[in-house]
């Protein structure tokens, strides 16, 4: 298999799409995107101070796919939440080109690249067609550790209920800073 940078390469050099600008669609994509992220956050932040980390479950549960969803209906983009270690296997599995990205940012983060700031962008050929793929780290912040930390300090309650709903969760034993998985995109060009 060829590495994704020589198809890279290759595209943007063969593609009437070369005459754009990956910055000018990079930024684009950033700020149509990543707004979701910080909503997110606040919601979940507030919701674990009201309700505890059991009942704030839904936050990253239902509200982050929502928000999602919307995005993906206002722009026609693939968007999606992905991770090596997932909580949901169903909605979460990268392909194989997001698991090569994720690996890579986690080497990032441990080599000491701030994880807030770590993301990939490409210009790739998708079934002949061009398309750009973006992907934003997720970083383990404090709020995350509640539901994503070390499974023997988690809530019992939280472990009950997510040992009910999510039987084959791999999504604990993340530390600050580290990456939970990424917000990826693949845009049509
Ligand atoms: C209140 C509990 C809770 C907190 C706090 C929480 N999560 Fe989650 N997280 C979940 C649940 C439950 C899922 C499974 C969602 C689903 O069913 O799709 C999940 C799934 C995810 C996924 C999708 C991939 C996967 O593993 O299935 C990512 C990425 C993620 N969380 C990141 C974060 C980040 C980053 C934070 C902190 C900013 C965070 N989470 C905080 C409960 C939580």
């Amino acid at each position: 298999m060829k590495s994704p940078i020589a198809i890279a390469l290759l595209v943007t050099c063969s593609l009437p799409v070369c005459a754009q600008d990956l910055a000018a669609l990079t930024a684009e994509t950033r700020s149509t995107v990543l707004p979701v992220v910080p909503k997110v956050i606040a919601t979940m932040q507030e919701a674990v101070a009201n309700e505890g980390v059991a009942g704030a479950i839904p936050v990253c549960k239902d509200l982050a796919p929502q928000l999602i969803a919307k995005k993906r209906a206002e722009t026609g983009w693939d968007i999606r939440r992905v991770s090596l270690k997932t909580r949901n296997a169903a909605r979460g599995t990268p392909d194989a080109w997001e698991a090569v990205q994720l690996a890579d940012f986690d080497r990032r983060a441990a080599a000491g690249e701030k994880p807030e700031t770590i993301e990939t962008s490409v210009i790739l050929s998708s079934n002949g067609r061009p398309v750009l793929r973006y992907m934003k780290a997720l970083p383990v912040s404090e709020v995350c550790l509640g539901c994503h930390g070390p499974a023997d300090g988690l809530d019992a309650e939280l472990r009950r209920t997510l040992a009910e709903h999510y039987p084959s969760d791999r999504a604990t034993g993340y530390t600050k800073g580290q990456i939970r998985g990424a917000l990826t995109v693949i845009r049509p060009l």
